[in-house]
């Protein structure tokens, strides 16, 4: 980090404090803009779309479902097939679980050729969850995010303890299967691991488990602007909640909108998308080239999806931290919640689904010694594999252009070999 010199461009830096800061109670009232403005602005038609539509532009089914966890969060939950048929028979349906800031539609951001959505959906029961507080799940039965303080007091620890099951009982339910594969990418996958310390029975229920570049403790994060941003939260929560401010980053705040805005006005964007490119960059690390023009300017139009400070302050402390274990309110606070001055480790041993882990050595937000730290831990990990392509990064996963050489064969080798025994 020293050595090289870190440059984190103003422009980020000005984006990041307009999406804590200059917006967060009212939604901006001039943007979102209609989609008629946007279309004569030069707007990409596929940035537009919703994501039901989206995929059928590219000859695929999605439908629309919604689950209520246990502590009354509504989620969004999508489904994706081919030709409206469910692809039955030896497949066991597969659940795709989005990362940090994500929402499901970064699954198909990279367009049929190589979202990793599309290219499972050619053989598959597809699913795709949100998490609560993102784009889709902005939803509860009692509460009203746009007023509830309550409803943004979450972090992995409640999207892995109850949005996570809730997800997986909805796709057993619906497709009558006993078992699904669990794909989950950084957050996805973390939120996982949380879900089988806390609720072993329901790990159970995935016959195999994907990590993709998985984020569990984050001792090692290069990224500078990532453990700003993150650390800076576990000081600011407290006067960012005493001032109202819980949601961050949400799709439709200035700071997305301006992003969306800048990088798809056609005329312009050659310079000023490059502003958008910069903030990926440095949010994770270089990797020139592997995410086209096209894909940046369809991800921020659903990125960032939203969450809550409370989450991105969870994740700062996960960065100093040498264990995976739940948020440490302080040794008074920790010990009224869970009876001891520190907090609780999760239990990786209760890990004992077969995993199969995938990392690319260049991921400048989860370290490649911080998934070696997971890796020796979990029980039942069947094959890691470091990606080939050394410059391989975090937001690759869901938005190279080369998922289809780098990380879909490997994947698609353990689904067969995981499909239900003939
Ligand atoms: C997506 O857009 C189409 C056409 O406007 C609409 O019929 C559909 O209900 C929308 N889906 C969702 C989930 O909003
Ligand atoms: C799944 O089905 C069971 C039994 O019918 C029901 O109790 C449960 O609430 C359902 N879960 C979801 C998430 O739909
Ligand atoms: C992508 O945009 C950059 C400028 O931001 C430009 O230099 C490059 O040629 C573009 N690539 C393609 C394939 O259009
Ligand atoms: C962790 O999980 C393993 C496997 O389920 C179990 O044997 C062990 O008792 C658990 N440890 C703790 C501290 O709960």
């Amino acid at each position: 980090m020293s050595a090289k010199g870190v440059y984190i461009p103003k422009f980020v830096l000005v984006s990041f404090t307009v999406g804590v800061l200059g917006y967060y109670v009212v939604r901006f009232p001039l943007l979102p803009l209609s989609s008629e403005t946007k279309l004569s602005l030069g707007y990409s038609r596929e940035s537009l779309l919703n994501m039901t539509m989206r995929v059928a532009k590219h000859g695929f089914v999605a439908r629309e479902y919604s689950v209520e966890t246990k502590d009354g969060y509504v989620l969004g939950l999508q489904r994706i097939q081919t030709g409206g048929s469910v692809k039955g028979g030896k497949k066991v349906p597969v659940l795709l679980m989005h990362g940090l800031l994500q929402s499901a539609a970064s699954w198909l951001d990279a367009g049929p050729g190589a979202g990793l959505a599309y290219l499972l959906a050619k053989d598959r029961d597809v699913w795709l969850g949100n998490v609560r507080g993102s784009h889709y799940s902005r939803r509860h039965t009692t509460l009203d995010p746009d007023s509830s303080s309550t409803y943004w007091q979450f972090s992995v620890d409640e999207i892995g303890r109850y949005d996570v099951p809730a997800l997986i009982e909805k796709v057993l339910n619906e497709t009558g299967s006993e078992t699904l594969t669990y794909i989950g990418f950084s957050q996805g996958a973390g939120t996982y691991f949380i879900m089988c310390s806390e609720l072993p029975h329901y790990c159970e229920k995935a016959n195999l488990m994907i990590a993709l570049a998985p984020a569990a403790r984050q001792t090692n994060t290069k990224s500078v602007l990532y453990r700003f941003l993150t650390e800076s939260m576990t000081y600011l929560e407290g006067v960012l909640t005493s001032l109202g401010v819980q949601e961050v980053f949400s799709k439709g705040a200035l700071s997305q909108e301006f992003l969306a805005f800048f990088c798809q006005l056609s005329s312009l964007s050659t310079k000023i998308c490059e502003m958008g490119k910069d903030l990926l960059d440095s949010l994770d690390s270089l990797h020139p080239g592997s995410i086209t023009n096209d894909t940046i300017r369809t991800l921020f139009s659903n990125f960032p999806a939203g969450t809550s400070v409370h989450n991105l302050a969870r994740y700062g402390q996960s960065m100093k931290s040498e264990y995976f274990q739940k948020f440490d309110y302080g040794q008074q606070k920790n010990l009224v919640l869970y009876g001891s001055e520190e907090p609780p480790k999760y239990n990786l041993s209760a890990v004992t689904v077969p995993i199969l882990a995938i990392y690319g050595r260049n991921d400048g937000l989860v370290d490649t010694k911080d998934v070696q730290w997971l890796l020796q831990r979990l029980p039942n990990v069947k094959e890691s594999m470091e990606v080939k392509d050394p410059l391989w990064n975090h937001l690759d996963v869901t938005y190279s252009q080369y998922t289809g050489e780098m990380i879909f064969p490997k994947i698609n080798e353990y689904l067969n070999k995981y499909d239900y025994a003939s």
